[in-house]
């Protein structure tokens, strides 16, 4: 299932989604069906482009936008744009240069991107090809390790290295299908895993087995108390949720279904932003990810709340097709139709982005 590295934009790219096809074409199936599979009946992951292409975009023509740009500042760190990359597992999968690859296309174009706890190449070695094209540092997404000294340790290790933000994700406590991943490709930043939770006759492989490894509120409000750099949750959708991660001092959101691919009929996720940002009335920073496949997309969820978004398939779409130089790619693209929406619906910077909800 190894890839060759092909690093060549293929001929006839126009816009982020034309590398769908190109990666289909030269994944193994496994590693394709791995990367776009959703889950159950994948109705969340049809909800999620249904939602997105329901959204009106409303043209606001003769407004002045000469001099306009897409920078923000995100817990301190300067961005060119908001598209940061998801945390997507395993990346060597799909490209032989693996995260490394997406570190430094995401550095290169002035972004950032987010390091799975199930990354394929060392955490040390990830932040130094970010550091290689003069960008900021990426940011580590924590896994629960079964219980709580683990989690730490994976935690303290991504901060040791220069990580200068934890992105905890807490939306997929259950495994329902796993990948046979091949010889060579693996968690490399995690410990051996822990012993599976017993279970007695009578007892449920779900809540007493699987669950009893899984994070609550309890195990949060202590990571919270650990840790002093900002800590964001990945993977809410409700507004009680929501507001409960602000109280038990959370620094940020991620209002994400996990691109559909952990509880199918769970809402689009950009349905779900509008309640989340009214409730918190700007509390805290809300990004976004799951369903977007163009810059209008990313325009409509900074309107509908988010301070940024996360780019998760279409990434490795350009990954697969030509290492970093396709993941720049995609960003750039993305962040080109960005522009122009902007451009069209009178808007000169984001902060100009009216909130429509
Ligand atoms: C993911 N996602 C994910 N999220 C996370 O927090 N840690 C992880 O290790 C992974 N791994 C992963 C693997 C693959 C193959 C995919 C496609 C996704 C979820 C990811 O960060 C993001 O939430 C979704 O991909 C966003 O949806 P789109 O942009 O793919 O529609």
């Amino acid at each position: 299932m190894s890839q060759p590295a092909r690093n060549t934009i293929p001929a006839g790219i126009s816009c982020a989604a034309d590398y769908e096809n190109h990666a289909r074409n030269l994944l193994d199936p496994v590693a394709w069906s791995y990367l776009q599979g959703g889950s159950g009946n994948d109705l969340t992951l049809a909800n999620n482009r249904r939602a997105f292409d329901a959204i009106p975009l409303w043209p606001r023509p003769l407004a002045d936008v000469s001099g306009g740009h897409t920078r923000l500042q995100l817990f301190g760190q300067p961005l060119e744009h908001p598209l940061l990359l998801a945390p997507v597992a395993y990346q060597r999968l799909f490209h032989p240069d693996g995260e490394c690859a997406g570190a430094m296309a995401a550095a290169a174009q002035g972004g950032t991107t987010l390091v799975s706890s199930l990354a394929s190449q060392p955490l040390e070695q990830i932040a130094a090809a970010a550091q290689q094209t003069g960008g900021v540092a990426p940011w580590f997404q924590l896994y629960w390790q079964g219980e709580r000294q683990r989690t730490l340790r994976l935690a303290q290790r991504a901060i040791a290295t220069g990580y200068p933000l934890i992105v905890f994700t807490i939306d997929a406590p259950v495994k329902l299908a796993s990948l046979t991943l091949p010889g060579a490709i693996r968690a490399v930043n995690l410990e051996a895993p822990l012993a599976a939770a017993p279970v007695a006759a009578g007892q449920s492989q779900v809540f007493d087995g699987w669950m009893a490894q899984a994070p609550t509120w309890d195990d949060f409000a202590w990571l919270r108390q650990q840790i002093t750099v900002p800590l964001l949750l990945k993977g809410i959708l409700h507004p009680h949720d929501a507001q409960r991660a602000a109280d038990a001092g959370c620094d940020g959101l991620v209002i994400s279904n996990h691109g559909g691919r952990v509880l199918d009929g769970a809402p689009a996720a950009i349905d779900c932003l509008p309640a989340i940002a009214d409730r918190l009335g700007g509390q805290l920073p809300l990004l976004f990810d799951s369903g977007i496949r163009n810059g209008r997309d990313v325009f409509k969820a900074l309107q509908l709340g988010a301070c940024a978004v996360l780019i998760g398939r279409p990434a490795i779409w350009g990954l697969a097709s030509a290492g970093a130089l396709g993941v720049a790619h995609t960003i750039r693209l993305l962040r080109d139709e960005l522009e122009a929406t902007m451009a069209q619906c009178g808007c000169k910077t984001l902060s100009d982005i009216p909130a429509s909800r």
